[in-house]
């Protein structure tokens, strides 16, 4: 509610990814600690979203369009005075190199710009007037109320942001939960929010989920749920909500992408674009690819292209130069993974590349298994992670019919150099996952684009412009079409 409270309460302590030299030896180095948000405080904040917003008569939901944006424009002004600090502290909460560190920062500046646009050419589209069978109207975007806003650790701050700005913007009012990994992040922008939006519009959150977001959810004041994360927790939250049928959620949830390679291939292409793919912030992103299916006749050469690849990757700190295996923020990931690999070797499968899996501190080496099938654990769960799975296939029905049993349908990655082949591929695919991505890597970007996905993998669509009808309804002001009513 635009207030600084002083603290006597709990406290969490956040630790790096990054081990640095202590008297105790090798240790995770302490960033800083955290005050806890109790539930009780969680309610007055939610107090203040819902006094903010008012019934759709508070300041920010009635303030112009035109000054909710010179809002927005204060904030990142204060925002990119922070760039250099934000930049640092990903690095060193989240471990992701200085390159994508920095590309998370502009480009989540970028999209804010970006989203201002959008408003203003939606705006246009709202003031004008139509009429149909002797009715005439304006049709408007109108808020929807309380908006609940959370994301992951791997895109800490753009994540979040791809929810908790359009929302914003149109009207809402909002409380949004920092992610466990990368809360430290946000701390510079904090101030920002409080200077250039009123008391209660962005309210701050941080603690345990099932301590302070159930009594939100329980209460039944949340009008909008943004969630991307795992759908086994969007879905509890939902079942919390008094009234979940009339809820509105925006979500981003499971996926475990899968990248065809068949014979028709560009070999260097595939590897390339599934190294990429796979690897990039060590598989930690919801859009990698995280099964490569392989025809048998160059499943062989692909494998051992690939390993090569991998083998050429740079170990490192964040900001070493060139660095591309960095360390995982996510304390109990290396076990996991190593639980993942031992199981896919019970199974039959191999780790090709020499050192694949090999995890010393944060560090995992990444791993290329072959030939993984669907026994182990591997062509099922979405390891998010630096291991890349790969299945042999004679032809193409198989992997169209993992699709078809799978859970989720984010994207999918069609790797062919015959046009006839990619035709006939992008019809079955195209109503199985929400993008089909033809010799290239699946991404979220650009974020232009509308980015949702089928099944437990998204309700609703994000992007710029999506986002904003996301977060709003269409509303009339109608009367009847008589000339003087034109006028
Ligand atoms: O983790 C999920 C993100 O939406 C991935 O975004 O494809 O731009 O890395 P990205």
């Amino acid at each position: 509610n635009g207030k600084l409270i002083p603290w006597n309460g709990e406290v969490t302590e956040v630790f790096s990814p990054v081990f640095i030299q202590s008297s105790e030896g090798l240790k995770r180095k302490l960033l800083g600690t955290i005050p806890h948000t109790s539930a009780k405080e969680a309610l007055e904040s939610l107090e203040a979203a819902v006094a903010a917003y008012d019934n759709g008569q508070g300041e920010w939901p009635t303030m112009s369009v035109e000054n909710r944006i010179k809002c927005m424009q204060k904030f990142v002004y204060l925002m990119i005075q922070q760039r250099q600090l934000v930049i640092k502290l990903l690095m060193w909460e989240i471990g992701k190199s200085l390159p994508d560190s920095t590309k998370e920062f502009d480009r989540t500046v970028e999209y804010i710009n970006a989203t201002i646009d959008a408003l203003k050419d939606l705006d246009r589209e709202s003031s004008r007037f139509e009429e149909a069978e002797g009715v005439l109207a304006q049709i408007r975007r109108s808020s929807l109320g309380v908006v609940l806003s959370m994301g992951p650790f791997n895109y800490p701050l753009n994540e979040i942001f791809t929810t908790l700005i359009p929302a914003l913007i149109m009207g809402n009012t909002i409380l949004f939960k920092l992610p466990k990994h990368g809360v430290l992040a946000h701390y510079p922008l904090l101030n920002a929010f409080k200077e250039a939006f009123p008391p209660g519009t962005v309210n701050t959150l941080y603690g345990r989920g099932a301590e302070i977001i159930s009594p939100l959810m329980e209460s039944g004041k949340v009008n909008v749920l943004a969630f991307i994360g795992s759908s086994k927790v969007a879905n509890s939250l939902k079942k919390l909500h008094p009234k979940a049928n009339r809820l509105r959620s925006i979500l981003s949830l499971d996926a475990k992408n899968a990248a065809i390679v068949t014979k028709h291939a560009d070999l260097d292409v595939a590897v390339s674009e599934c190294l990429l793919g796979a690897l990039s912030f060590n598989g930690q992103r919801c859009t990698a690819l995280k099964l490569i299916f392989v025809q048998k006749e160059i499943a062989a050469a692909f494998v051992e292209k690939l390993s090569e690849a991998v083998a050429a990757l740079k170990p490192g700190l964040p900001w070493d130069k060139d660095v591309k295996i960095t360390p995982l923020p996510e304390f109990d990931k290396p076990n996991y993974l190593k639980n993942c690999l031992d199981d896919a070797l019970a199974h039959g499968a191999q780790i090709i590349n020499e050192n694949g899996g090999y995890s010393n501190n944060s560090f995992v080496f990444p791993a290329v298994v072959y030939p993984v099938n669907d026994k182990m654990k591997l062509y099922h769960e979405e390891q998010f992670g630096p291991i890349i799975p790969v299945v042999p296939f004679d032809t193409i029905d198989e992997p169209i019919e993992y699709q078809i049993n799978a859970s989720h349908g984010m994207q999918v990655s069609i790797f062919s150099e015959d046009p006839k082949e990619v035709a006939s591929l992008i019809d079955p695919f195209v109503n199985l996952v929400s993008r089909v991505n033809i010799n290239c890597l699946s991404q979220r970007g650009p974020d232009v684009f509308p980015f949702t996905g089928r099944k437990d993998s998204a309700e609703g669509t994000l992007s710029i412009s999506d986002a904003l009808r996301s977060f709003s309804i269409r509303s009339l002001v109608a009367t009847k079409s008589t000339d003087a009513n034109k006028k």
